[in-house]
């Protein structure tokens, strides 16, 4: 006998059927389950939507809205105010931290392309959020390195063999308490795998995910979700 609801079945199916970019998925969850997780997410604003539609079409990867949701949550309940993001691309995750952490927030974009900055300062007028946000483009470690002052939270987002480098970077940038948020931490599953010589960024991701574990100065979780999120607090 069938004891599931009918409401429950069809949510089940159209999740299962629903068709996914490559920012909204999982490639290590199983396939229904990641579709179900995507779909109990809100509507986002006619904004995000539209860069989520632009970075489908070409390709730029963003976090995607389950991750981004996560963002906002750390910011919120930690209260950041002041947040480095290190590898903005065309702002999407950018305009999540700014409006988590509020008016009074201050939020560093950056990116190493300046056509990906332009088209992320229009997003952000559209957004209602530019006041909040200082652009700057150039190597991301190199300009964290020269910005005055300890920030709230850092982002890392930059290319994958350079995380263990922007984790040094990014430490002594940090305020004690404050947090330093990672994407791409299991990098398709392929950080729990053995790794060609060659494989640079899986090597960066492996090397990134050992320092992290084994700082005295940092309390860190990788959360298994999209791609591996970590979240590591400054003690
Ligand atoms: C994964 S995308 C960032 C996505 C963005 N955080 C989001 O979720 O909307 C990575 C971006 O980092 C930039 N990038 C990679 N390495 C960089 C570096 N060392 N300095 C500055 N930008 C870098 C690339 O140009 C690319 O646009």
């Amino acid at each position: 006998m069938n004891s599931v609801p009918d409401a429950v079945q069809s949510t089940a199916k159209s999740a299962a059927t629903m068709t996914r970019s490559e920012n909204l998925r999982a490639p290590f969850m199983q396939e229904d389950v990641d579709a179900y997780l995507y779909e109990l997410l809100p509507k986002r604003d006619p904004v995000l939507v539209e860069i989520e539609a632009y970075a489908d079409r070409h390709r730029v990867p963003i976090i995607g809205p389950a991750v981004a949701r996560l963002l906002s949550f750390l910011v919120q309940t930690g209260g950041a105010k002041r947040i480095f993001e290190m590898g903005s691309a065309i702002g999407y995750s950018t305009i999540w931290l700014a409006r988590a952490a509020g008016p009074q927030a201050e939020i560093f974009y950056t990116d190493g392309d300046p056509e990906n900055a332009r088209r992320a300062q229009d997003y952000f007028r559209r957004a209602g959020v530019a006041k909040r946000i200082r652009v700057q483009t150039g190597d991301a470690l190199d300009l964290l390195k020269k910005s005055s002052g300890k920030f709230d939270a850092i982002f890392i987002d930059v290319n994958k063999h350079q995380y263990p480098e922007a984790l040094r970077v990014a430490l002594p940038k940090l305020k004690k308490g404050g947090l330093i948020l990672t994407d791409n931490t299991l990098w398709s599953g392929k950080a729990a795998r053995p790794v060609a010589p060659d494989d640079k960024d899986t090597h960066g991701i492996q090397e990134f995910n050992r320092l992290i574990y084994s700082s005295k100065d940092l309390y860190p979780v990788l959360i298994p979700l999209r791609d591996g999120f970590t979240v590591a607090r400054k003690l």
